[in-house]
């Protein structure tokens, strides 16, 4: 069996895509592109220069006019992103790219940006791209199509924890509850819903763990 050469992962916030992706990633020798940071430095973007992350239309023309840069992983898995010439990197998971990101990643012309982004450094393939529309709308033509799951409560223990180690101070239950309040606006907006592709395979990272869970794709990706 030939290998899958292309590997779309799409699934909630902290579903362990980036982990999933990241380890896949060393073990087939594919690049591993996160698209969640895309969003999220258009996200910054705009907060940096003022911009309400509801008004559509000026959040739309700057992702058009944006230049954003993904830089390949590193060994543990981080790239650095650069958009218009700053290094966003260690920015993206702030409290208010966080509260706006879910917004600005609604709107039709902002994903019609960043997919297009997206297709082009898709590139020839031997990738792994992780976020919530790939198999659907980004690669539907992805040799491979994996949707991750776990439980709320255990999804939000995860980003409660690398919050604690990123030095933030915030209660878990307060995680669970932003949580809970992203998965309902990934879910239900209109454009490019979060929801398993046709034929992609559902896998649970909290009832069979990261690693057999990276095990099950590598057998399914037909890696002889
Ligand atoms: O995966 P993440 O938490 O870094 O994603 C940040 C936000 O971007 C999240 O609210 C959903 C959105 N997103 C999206 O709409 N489409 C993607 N392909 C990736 C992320």
């Amino acid at each position: 069996m030939s290998r899958s050469s292309t590997i779309a992962i799409d699934g909630p916030v902290a579903a362990g895509k980036s982990a999933v992706g990241t380890l896949l990633a060393a073990r087939l020798g594919y690049r591993f592109i996160d698209t969640g940071v895309m969003y999220r430095a258009i996200t910054w973007a705009a907060l940096k220069d003022g911009l309400d992350p509801e008004d559509e239309a000026s959040v739309t023309a700057l992702a058009e006019r944006s230049g954003i840069e993904v830089t390949e992983g590193d060994a543990s898995g981080v790239s650095r992103i650069i958009v218009n010439g700053h290094d966003v990197t260690g920015v993206l998971r702030t409290k208010e790219v966080e509260q706006g990101v879910s917004l600005v990643s609604r709107f039709t012309g902002v994903r019609s940006a960043m997919v297009a982004r997206q297709r082009a450094l898709a590139g020839e393939g031997m990738l792994i791209m992780a976020g919530r529309d790939i198999g659907t709308v980004v690669l539907p033509d992805a040799d491979l199509k994996i949707f991750l799951t776990a439980s709320a409560e255990e999804r939000a223990r995860r980003r409660h924890q690398e919050m604690r180690e990123a030095g933030q101070t915030v209660e878990l239950e307060q995680v669970l509850a932003e949580l809970i309040q992203r998965d309902k606006l990934d879910t239900e907006r209109a454009n490019s819903p979060l929801r398993p592709a046709d034929g992609a395979f559902v896998l649970n990272t909290e009832s069979i763990g990261i690693e057999q869970v990276v095990e099950r794709i590598i057998g399914l990706a037909g890696d002889d």
